[in-house]
């Protein structure tokens, strides 16, 4: 994709990774994008570089501005991979001048690349540097999303380039919020926070308070990933503010994985008895649905199910996959129960259950268990425990 001015003289000049699929264990089914800024002024500075193998991608649009050898300054607001991948080809190219990055940073960048002679200039919170006509602010942000993150503002543009935070995996042809759909827009927002930091949201409440305190008018934030927000920007900061709370909506989760689909009937029970109480409810068999997906739909919802088969003493692998990833995330807030099916030993309610108390997740049931193939008086108790999950999340909102 060719680069787009987004301010006078702020150009977006980054990467468009179309078939990514797979982003650390997040299914990025759209692709995903990695956003450079290159600022024209008195000192040409470039704020983050891409993947490496997408370096020709980014070095392309960069000549179509500026010979790479002119820029005088590498912002690196985020030392992960998909933001420095290209970083040591492109210091060989451009010898700049400064490095310019957090004190973490400068760690993370030596314990990555092990140049100990790169030309570091450590900026700290609050700290501005004049580019000439543009000053640059930075804000560390540390943990959203490694602890070497931070903002770049540039002051006179009122634009918060954001590394990380308020992105999206989404791979598209338009660089602006305005010029996608909304919906969609929000829906690989939300993707992104619940899979990349939620587990930092007590941070994120911290973050937002620290960016309202500080008076900062910004009128375009510019994320590391996905589409530039110029139009909804309070739409996103009072999501972020939301997700970070923990709200969440009268809805629940129904995750199973079955042997023979006696834990699906249960789960389907259990999520009629939900729907009987006006719930909101999403049945998902691990077997079709990525982990990621889960994740995303646990982030609004009250209540989490997870029912899963006994299989030789333990549960079915997709369900201990699901559960290790979302125990990570540290989802907040939550009410829940576990079910299944079983034969003989029937350990796997025990088991989800240690899941979701080591989440903090409220159980409303001890759980629920049928042995082999559920009758119409199991389905009953089944529907039963969806009511009462049902009352419970009324009762909780
Ligand atoms: Fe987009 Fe934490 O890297």
């Amino acid at each position: 994709m060719p680069p787009v001015e987004v301010k006078e003289n702020v150009f977006w000049v980054g990467a468009i990774d179309w078939n990514i699929r797979d982003f650390h264990g997040y299914s990025t089914y759209k692709g995903s994008t990695y956003n450079s800024f290159l600022v024209m002024d008195d000192k040409i500075t470039l704020f983050d570089t891409v993947k490496n193998y997408l370096k020709s991608d980014l070095l392309h649009n960069i000549r179509k501005i500026v010979d790479p050898a002119k820029i005088d300054y590498i912002v690196v607001n985020h030392v992960e991979m998909d933001h420095t991948g290209c970083l040591s080809d492109v210091v060989d190219l451009v010898k700049p001048e400064k490095i310019i990055c957090p004190a973490m940073g400068k760690k993370n960048l030596l314990d990555h690349f092990h140049k100990e002679d790169w030309p570091y200039e450590v900026v700290k919170s609050g700290q501005k540097m004049s580019l000439g006509k543009k000053t640059v602010q930075f804000l560390e942000t540390r943990m959203l999303h490694w602890p070497d993150n931070m903002f770049s503002y540039l002051q006179e543009d009122k634009l918060l380039i954001s590394s990380d935070a308020f992105g999206q995996h989404w791979a598209t042809s338009e660089r602006f919020d305005d010029e996608v759909d909304f919906g969609e827009l929000m829906q690989h927002a939300a993707k992104y926070y619940a899979n990349i930091l939620l587990l930092y949201s007590p941070l994120v409440q911290k973050l937002l308070k620290t960016v309202k305190d500080s008076g900062l008018e910004i009128d375009m934030v510019a994320p590391d990933h996905g589409l530039i927000w110029r139009k909804n920007i309070d739409s996103i900061i009072d999501a972020y503010d939301r997700w970070s709370r923990y709200e969440a909506k009268k809805k629940a989760i129904v995750v199973y994985d079955t042997m023979w689909h006696s834990t699906e009937m249960m789960g389907k029970a259990i999520a009629d008895g939900l729907v009987s109480e006006a719930i909101s409810t999403n049945i998902m068999d691990l077997k079709v649905t990525h982990r990621s997906d889960v994740v995303t739909e646990a982030l609004d919802s009250k209540a989490l199910i997870f029912g899963s088969s006994t299989l030789n003493n333990g549960i079915l692998p997709k369900m201990a996959d699901v559960l290790t990833y979302l125990k990570g995330l540290k989802p907040g807030n939550k009410i829940g129960a576990a079910f299944g099916s079983y034969g003989w030993s029937g350990e796997g309610v025990k088991i989800i259950n240690g899941y979701l108390e080591q989440m903090k997740v409220e159980l409303v049931d001890p759980g629920l268990r049928v042995k082999f193939i559920p009758d119409h008086d199991n389905l009953k108790k089944c529907v039963e425990l969806g009511q009462r999950i049902g009352k419970a999340i009324k009762e909780k909102l």
